[in-house]
C-alpha cells in the first residue's frame, strides 16, 4: 500500500456553474495559486467552457476535463458530445458515472459502462465516479454496490486501460449535502476498492490506480482525507468554485 506507487490528483467539478467571463476569470485566478502543487490539478468544467478554460490554462500545470461524454463516435444523439469531439479539442480527463447524472439522467452502470470504454478508446483519462445511497449505507450494503458499481462500469476494461482511470468513491449522501464521509469512512471504502480492483486485475495494477474521495470535500477537511493510505486526491464539487479554496485543497495533496 505504497501511495506513491500513483498520482495525486485534486480535481474540480464545476457542475453547470459559470458562464465563460466567469469561467475564464476563476482559472485565472486558480493558476498562480496551484502553480507549485506536487499533485495532479484538473478542472472539469461545463462544455460550453471548455474552448475557454483550455486557452486561459496553455502553458501550466492545470488540466481539463469535461463532465461526460457519449459513447457512440457520432450520429442522431441530440445533446450529445462525443469522446473524440473533446479530445479534438485538447480535453484530457472526462467525469463519468456522477451520482447526479446517475440520479437525474438516468445513468446506469451499463451506460457508465459504454462511455467508459468510448472514452479510453478515444485516449481520454475517465474519472469514474461509484458510491452509495444513505439507505444504501444504512442497511450494511454499502461493500455490495462498490463491488457490483465496480464489476459493471469497468466490465470489458483491459488492465492497461484500467490505469488511465481515475476512481471517485463519492458517497452520494455526502455530495452537496455539508456532511463529509470521516476520513475513516472514505478510507474503508476507498480500500475495498482497491481490493475488488486486486481481485479482478491483481495487486499492482490496483496499486496504481488513483482513487479520490469527493462528497464535500473542503479547505479544513481536506488534509485529513488525504492523510489516508488509500485516499489518493478528491473530486470537488463546491470548493471548486472558489480558487483560494481549491488551491487550499491543492496544497493538501503531498
Ligand atoms: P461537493 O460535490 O464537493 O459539492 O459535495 C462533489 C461532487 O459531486 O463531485
Amino acid at each position: 500500500m505504497n501511495k506513491n506507487l500513483r498520482q495525486a490528483i485534486i480535481a474540480g467539478n464545476w457542475k453547470m456553474n459559470k458562464t465563460r467571463p466567469e469561467a475564464k476569470a476563476l482559472v485565472e485566478e486558480l493558476i498562480p495559486l496551484v502553480k507549485d502543487a506536487d499533485c495532479g490539478v484538473v478542472v472539469c468544467v461545463p462544455f460550453t467552457n471548455l474552448e475557454t478554460v483550455l486557452n486561459a490554462v496553455k502553458g501550466t500545470n492545470i488540466k481539463v476535463g469535461a463532465q461526460n461524454c457519449h459513447f457512440e463516435k457520432s450520429g442522431a444523439f441530440t445533446g450529445e458530445i462525443s469522446a473524440d469531439m473533446l479530445v479534438e479539442m485538447g480535453v484530457e480527463y472526462v467525469v463519468l458515472g456522477h451520482s447526479e447524472r446517475r440520479q437525474y439522467f438516468g445513468e446506469t452502470d451499463e451506460t457508465v459502462n459504454k462511455r467508459t470504454v468510448a472514452a479510453l478508446a478515444a485516449g481520454l483519462k475517465p474519472i469514474v465516479c461509484v458510491g452509495e445511497l444513505l439507505w444504501e449505507r444504512e442497511t450494511n450494503i454499502t461493500e455490495e454496490v462498490i463491488a457490483r458499481q465496480i464489476k459493471l462500469d469497468f466490465y470489458g476494461v483491459s488492465a492497461d486501460d484500467l490505469k488511465k482511470c481515475v476512481i471517485a468513491y463519492e458517497p452520494v449522501w455526502a455530495i452537496g449535502t455539508g456532511k463529509t464521509a470521516t476520513a475513516d469512512q472514505a478510507q474503508e471504502v476507498c480500500a475495498f476498492i482497491r481490493a475488488t480492483l486486486a481481485k479482478l486485475y491483481g495487486q499492482a495494477v490496483a496499486d496504481a490506480v488513483t482513487i479520490q474521495y469527493g462528497g464535500s470535500m473542503n479547505a479544513k477537511n481536506a488534509a485529513e482525507l488525504l492523510s489516508k493510505p488509500d485516499v489518493d486526491g478528491g473530486l470537488i464539487g463546491g470548493a471548486s468554485l472558489k480558487a483560494p479554496d481549491f488551491s487550499e485543497i491543492v496544497k493538501a495533496a503531498k
